[in-house]
């Protein structure tokens, strides 16, 4: 079974797969959190946050933070070091997206 390990305590931004995830910690629990924008794709992480939505930066559509908080890849986390696992390792990580930030 693929794992991704990061061994960094701030938010990191990666695609895995033409699907985006930011690893966020929340509380004392790191999340990889699928950013995905439900439409067409676009990294929802880039968009306006409105509240408690989210405005994705290629079509302006807006979707619940809460409903993409709920897709996310299993993370297991160990002092500063989080393993993401996933079932494939086409990982990249991002920093900004021309024209998206
Ligand atoms: S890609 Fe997000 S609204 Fe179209």
């Amino acid at each position: 079974m693929p794992v991704i390990t990061f061994n960094r305590k701030s938010e990191v931004q990666f695609s895995l797969n033409d699907k985006f995830y930011r690893l966020e910690t929340k509380g004392n629990k790191t999340l990889a959190i699928d950013y995905t924008c439900p439409h067409r794709g676009a990294p929802l992480f880039y968009g306006d946050h409105l509240g408690d939505k989210i405005k994705c930066p290629l079509h302006s559509n807006c979707f619940s933070k809460e409903k993409i908080e709920q897709r996310q890849l299993p993370v297991v986390s160990v002092n500063t070091t989080s393993f993401v696992i996933t079932a494939e390792h086409n990982i990249k990580l991002l920093d900004k997206l021309m024209g998206l930030s």
